[in-house]
């Protein structure tokens, strides 16, 4: 008897064996299985289920002895799983099969029944669709939590002074609220930008089946609805292999780090000796097995760090798409290790950082030390000058030659005497020293978006709203 007449393999395949003649190869089973990742979407693929089983019951295809029994074997299996008691099996390679199998294991025919109409195609984008949905309010949330900190750090350091950076040298004095707002403000087009790819993303694939539709008269607007996704997509081909949505949520995930990677590097340099602008908490920090003064800012480390990993799952999904002929290709399976890490990271990364910011500690005396060091009033001094009337290259020329005093004295411009000013310009009077301070340079800046502490409590007030 050859093994080529034998019927399908009982057990394993059951979901394709009657077109085969041999086993899968062990190896290639466990290679081409998906569900050691993708039962985390165990939840919206029986959300999914429940839906499509209503409407085939709305059309007639299902009675409603079957209805019944695949709604409380769905939530048989449910509880099962979250309760840690479901076999997930590597033979029934995918969270669909594995679900739907076990359905069939507990209530009979009416499982088998509950594939109709439908694919794993169309199911698995249904699962992914509502699962990042669901990502993307957890991380909106985080974010949100984050610049709540970020506005009680500002609240509390509007009127702190620091040195402004370009260039990472001194430039003009800000106020560290005015710094942390920045953030504030970064975050918040994140966070949109996330909003802005949920919206698009709230679309139900159900009812493209395999690639081309089905030939049951299924009501698409219907489980539209019942997953509360706000219609369903217009072609089915697109439907089933497009992951665009993904790759955009990766996308604003991969802007999101790169802008948390910046306040990181900020945080590691405030709080080195040679800054020492700022302290992180202790429970944020780690040291040193071997060196007993090491204080190492670690989350904000991670963080930067790990910018890298999720700006490689931004490019993996680019590079599995890319190319990808229509419609649905295995490779897409693919896309689900990259997206699941981007969510963990970036969730943790928010989660470290709104805990960790409200923290931060300032060193008023050294900021205000290091603002004083490098001219920041420089640019204030030539603003003086252009008030009475000197154009601005001229005063540009008189403050260069004031610093050049100042270098070769070893003292600030406020600190200069006025017979000393008015070396460069007679136009310099003894109202010159109320600019020269940090205090009223910060003041001066007061109009929508300047660092005037003023205007650094109108942004916080306008941000609470
Ligand atoms: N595990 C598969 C995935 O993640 C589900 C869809 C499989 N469809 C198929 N025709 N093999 O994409």
């Amino acid at each position: 008897m050859s093994n080529k007449k034998e019927p399908a393999n009982t057990g394993t395949n059951s979901a394709w064996g009657g077109r085969f003649s041999e086993q899968t190869d062990a190896f290639v089973e466990a290679f081409t299985a998906s569900v050691q990742f993708d039962q985390r979407m165990y939840k919206q693929d029986i959300a999914g289920s429940r839906a499509h089983a209503k409407m085939l019951h709305k059309i007639k295809v299902l009675d409603n002895d079957d209805l019944n029994a695949i709604l409380d074997g769905l939530d048989a299996v449910e509880q099962e799983i979250s309760e840690g008691k479901f076999n997930w099996s590597i033979q029934r390679e995918d969270v669909h099969m594995n679900i739907e199998a076990r359905l069939t294991e507990l209530i009979g025919d009416a499982g088998k029944r509950l594939h109709t109409g439908r694919s794993r195609n169309d199911q698995v984008a249904t699962d992914i669709r509502l699962y990042l949905r669901e990502q993307v309010d957890f991380i909106v949330n985080e974010i949100k939590r984050l610049q709540h900190g970020i506005l009680e750090v500002a609240e509390r350091e509007a009127a702190s002074i620091m040195p402004g950076f370009t260039h990472l040298q001194v430039a003009q004095p800000v106020t560290f609220g005015h710094h942390v707002m920045a953030w504030y403000e970064m975050l918040s087009r994140d966070a949109s930008r996330f909003i802005d790819c949920q919206q698009r993303m709230n679309v139900s694939p159900l009812g493209a089946a395999a690639l081309a539709g089905t030939s049951y008269p299924i009501d698409r607007e219907f489980t539209a609805a019942e997953l509360g996704f706000s219609a369903p997509t217009q072609n089915s081909l697109d439907s089933v292999s497009d992951r665009d949505f993904a790759i955009e949520f990766c996308a604003s995930a991969a802007i999101l780090l790169m802008h948390m990677s910046r306040m990181s590097e900020e945080l590691v340099i405030w709080s080195s000796a040679q800054f020492d602008f700022i302290e992180l908490p202790d429970r944020f920090c780690t040291g040193s097995s071997i060196m007993p003064q090491k204080k190492n800012p670690d989350v904000p480390e991670l963080v930067r760090g790990k910018t890298g990993r999720v700006n490689g799952n931004l490019v993996s999904l680019l590079t599995l798409m890319k190319s990808q002929p229509l419609a649905y290709n295995k490779d897409n399976q693919e896309d689900k290790e990259p997206l699941f890490d981007t969510v963990d990271t970036v969730l943790g990364c928010l989660r470290a950082f709104a805990d960790m910011v409200p923290a931060i500690i300032c060193k008023h005396e050294n900021m205000y030390k290091a603002a004083k060091q490098g001219f920041s009033t420089a640019t204030d001094l030539a603003d003086y000058l252009v008030r009475q009337n000197l154009p601005f290259r001229d005063a540009h020329e008189v403050v260069g030659k004031a610093v050049a005093m100042g270098v070769a004295t070893g003292k600030d411009l406020s600190e200069l005497t006025l017979e000393e000013l008015q070396q460069f310009s007679d136009k310099i009077q003894p109202d010159v020293f109320d600019v020269l301070t940090l205090e009223g340079s910060v003041e001066s800046r007061n109009h929508v978006g300047g660092t005037a502490p003023e205007q650094v409590r109108k942004a916080i007030a306008k941000a609470r709203i």
